[in-house]
């Protein structure tokens, strides 16, 4: 018998497996698929202040080994978010439950915190830092560790609730702007969101997506999640949660290897809509190949090795 479960930050997960956020939604339409308690916990769409349609299309491209994507942080709004999704995800999903916020200035990451935060459904609060896809936002201040530390700092002091600082691969050196969230009082960092890339239309000579760039995730990222990881862990106390390109069973214990406690899965769930089921159900007999009986122990085992 393989344990599966993992405490993060103090929330006990069944398993370590997290639909990333963005490519979840409130989880209703996966609700149709499969039960989704049975995942370990899930992240839902980062929510901002005002309800946003998000940028123009396409705004999505075929990659290699993934996909394009420059959404723009479309969703209902923080007011909708707490009248209509959460009591309508009450009814069907009973496991932890991690609130992804989304801002355009340190006001409206503290108002979008508190607000969520004070909700008895919520165990986590993950702030965004690291959207791509908005002029202002996100992205701006996850690049800079001034502004990381006064976002983190301004939202844990309105939040009891573990905060997780979501960070950007596009920083110049991402372990130090999870130092800067560590010393500003987060409980935790989220990473990577994804890499800025784009993609050019041969025929029509012009960028395929209308926000000229956009955010690069799915397998071919994985490689370059994992290092960062594996280097946060290094430089951090506080726990992680990994994510980026992970599809298998396999992905996940090679993140928790290199230090995530809990790993998100992202751009999987839009390819199948029952990776994440899958990857659960695969767990118990990859670990049992691997002669691995409690799978938190995992969490970092692959440090301790010299160059
Ligand atoms: O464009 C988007 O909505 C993406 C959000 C994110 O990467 O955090």
């Amino acid at each position: 018998m393989v344990d599966l479960c993992v405490s993060l930050a103090g929330v006990g997960l069944q398993n370590p497996v997290i639909p990333a956020s963005g490519c979840f939604g409130f989880g209703r339409e996966f609700a149709e698929f499969y039960d989704i308690n049975l995942l370990g916990a899930f992240s839902f769409k980062g929510t901002t202040e005002e309800p946003r349609f998000g940028n123009p299309l396409p705004r999505v491209a075929d990659c290699p080994s993934g996909m394009l994507n420059s959404v723009g942080l479309q969703n209902p709004g923080m007011e909708k978010v707490l009248t209509e999704e959460l009591p309508f995800l009450k009814t069907y999903y009973h496991q932890p439950l991690i609130a992804n916020v989304g801002g355009f200035s340190v006001r409206e990451y503290v108002s979008n915190t508190a607000r969520i935060a004070a909700e008895e459904q919520v165990d986590i609060v993950e702030l965004n830092i690291s959207c791509p896809n908005v002029q202002g936002g996100g992205h701006a201040f996850g690049t800079s560790c001034a502004a990381a530390e006064e976002v983190t700092k301004a939202c844990k002091a309105v939040c009891p609730k573990p905060l997780f600082v979501k960070l950007t691969p596009n920083a110049a050196n991402i372990t130090d702007i999870a130092k800067a969230a560590e010393a500003a009082g987060a409980d935790g960092i989220s990473l990577i969101n994804t890499l800025l890339g784009m993609r050019i239309d041969l025929k029509r000579r012009r960028p395929v997506l209308a926000n000229i760039a956009g955010g690069y995730s799915g397998p071919g990222i994985f490689p370059v999640a994992l290092r960062m990881v594996y280097e946060t862990y290094a430089a951090v106390r506080i726990p992680i949660m990994g994510m980026g390109g992970v599809s298998t069973a396999r992905d996940v214990i090679e993140m928790m290897l290199a230090g995530a406690t809990a790993v998100q899965v992202g751009a999987a769930n839009l390819v199948d809509p029952y990776a994440c089921k899958y990857i659960i159900e695969d767990l118990p007999a990859v670990c049992a190949e691997l002669g691995i009986t409690r799978l938190s122990e995992m969490t970092g085992a692959a440090h301790g090795w010299s160059a």
